[in-house]
């Protein structure tokens, strides 16, 4: 049997444009709205304790999702116990028997569709079709890491050598793994990380983000459920210093880290400082992500795929467009058709159906995405922005924007959310604006829109941006068929949802026999 050919597919969408699968979508909503919980608290070996309470407040309206009781240090340290005890007993439970637990964690969450996707809609801001596209991953992620696991994780691989003697190489294990995950995609990017460290037979403790983790408590009960021993997989909710507290522990074993890069080099940084093990980083951060649009790019499809890339999901998506850089004979026509394509954006409450952008996540989104408007309206730099419909309070919603800079060099940092940058260059320029780009040292997502072959290969080959899209939209990787992670600022690798990614969560023994 060929081990790389897939014996699983990805799980089935819902149609939006189908009233009567929409129609019963919205009804799993609900129903599901009646089971989302209420209460996040952490779980340690199966067992709720209690901490310091606080609000989970919803970007949406401001309203009181749920209560969340923070981890406190005894909660870390019974963590970290409950971890250690159950680590021997999971590493050598067979691959299959874990991967089983994860494929029954992807048929609940499938179950619980409802009451997830009404719990990302509510307590993170995500539109309908953002939510239902998030479970699917969610639960693809599982089977992926599942079947990846039977596959490495087996009876190990036989090394060739000299007659009489047998040589495996074996994955295992490597101990206590935390991962810390990112409010964007509260659920897929929490079970990702989570999955992949327990299908790679390691204990894991799971720091959600702070602003949500009443899915992130939901996911860890139905992984319960699914078969998931309940040392090996423990909830600290909390803030940044529950996961300062996690990282410099000397028991960890590995850290999952998805977030600002500014945090996964403080994470590199005390994971160098502290006693213990040298441990590995897997980190998926952000970066300057650009379109590269050339004047023999089609204007139709170049207008559609930077408002997908740039303003859909709030532009809330590690992959999303920051950077446009369109060639200066076809700017103005391509911006225009831009701008219009925008206009078109139905900004509002993310829980109706019809709606593409919802709010960002906080206040703090929030002031820092009308600072960067407002500095570049005050510049003369603002090309556009939406209105804020009637009815829209003005709460959490940033409506997208397109702000122009000089050059590629002028847009130093990572701005997360709808506010798109453009530049231009001039036909025979490319290989400066190449460079630029590269200089600014992230690589996540890169998108190419041309129809010539040698422009396309040119640009992939100056930029090692981990997901090229050549003429196409950049955002949302699929599982098993777009691995997805950068390198450099934007991630240490190996992709997730690829098939390299369970091995650095493990350890490699070689047993050398003489036979
Ligand atoms: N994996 C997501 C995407 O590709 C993360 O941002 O859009």
């Amino acid at each position: 049997r060929d081990l790389y050919a897939p014996s699983r597919v990805n799980s089935p969408g819902v149609e939006f444009g189908d009233e009567t699968a929409l129609a019963s979508l919205l009804a799993e909503v609900a129903t599901g709205q009646t089971r989302v919980l209420k209460r996040a608290q952490p779980i340690i070996a199966g067992k709720p304790a209690s901490g310091q309470a606080r609000p989970v407040v919803s970007p949406v309206d401001g309203r009181e999702v749920g209560t969340v009781d923070e981890a406190d240090v005894a909660s870390i340290e019974a963590a970290f116990a409950a971890a250690a005890k159950a680590f021997q007993p999971w590493s050598t439970t067979p691959a299959t028997t874990r991967a089983e637990a994860l494929e029954q964690l992807a048929d609940l969450l499938e179950h619980e569709r409802g009451a997830l996707i009404a719990l990302l809609a509510h307590e993170a801001g995500k539109t309908l079709d953002d939510a239902v596209s998030e479970v699917r991953e969610a639960m693809d992620f599982c089977r992926y890491y599942a079947v990846e696991a039977r596959r490495q994780f087996g009876s190990g691989q036989i090394m060739p050598g000299p007659t009489g003697e047998e040589n495996r190489l074996v994955l295992r294990g490597r101990g206590t793994i935390i991962c810390i995950s990112p409010w964007n995609f509260p659920l897929a990017i929490f079970l990702g990380q989570v999955a992949a460290a327990l299908a790679a037979g390691n204990a894991v403790i799971a720091k959600p983000a702070e602003q949500t983790p009443l899915i992130a408590a939901l996911a860890v009960s139905l992984a319960h459920k699914a078969g998931i021993p309940p040392g090996a997989l423990s909830l600290l909710p909390g803030d940044g210093r529950v996961g300062a507290a996690l990282v410099g522990d000397s028991r960890v074993a590995g850290v999952a880290f998805t977030g600002s890069t500014e945090v996964a080099t403080k994470i590199n940084q005390t994971l160098a400082a502290r006693r213990g093990p040298i441990v590995p980083l897997i980190a998926e951060t952000g970066g300057i992500n650009a379109m590269i649009v050339d004047a023999t790019a089609l204007p139709e499809q170049v207008s559609d795929d930077v408002v997908m890339s740039a303003f859909r999901s709030a532009g809330q998506r590690c992959s999303a467009l920051r950077l446009l850089c369109l060639q200066e004979d076809v700017a103005e026509r391509m911006l225009d058709m831009v701008r219009g394509a925008a206009a078109e954006l139905k900004i509002g409450d993310p829980r109706d159906p019809s709606v593409h952008v919802g709010p960002v996540i906080d206040g703090e989104a929030k002031q820092r995405l009308d600072a960067v408007v407002a500095r570049a309206k005050a510049e003369g730099r603002l090309v556009w922005q939406a209105g804020l419909p009637a009815g829209v309070p003005d709460g959490l919603f940033v409506p997208p924007a397109i702000v122009r800079v000089a050059s590629p060099s002028d847009l130093t940092e990572e701005v997360f959310g709808p506010v798109l940058h453009v530049t231009t260059w001039k036909a025979g320029q490319l290989p400066a604006l190449l460079d630029a780009i590269a200089a600014n040292g992230t690589g996540l997502t890169l998108g190419i829109h041309s129809r010539i072959d040698q422009v396309q290969e040119a640009i992939v080959e100056r930029l090692n941006h981990g997901n090229v899209y050549v003429n196409r939209n950049m955002i949302g990787a699929v599982v098993g068929t777009q691995p997805f992670g950068g390198s450099g600022l934007s991630g240490t690798g190996p992709k997730a949802g690829g098939p390299h990614y369970l091995a650095r969560f493990a350890i490699e023994q070689v047993v050398s026999v003489n036979t």
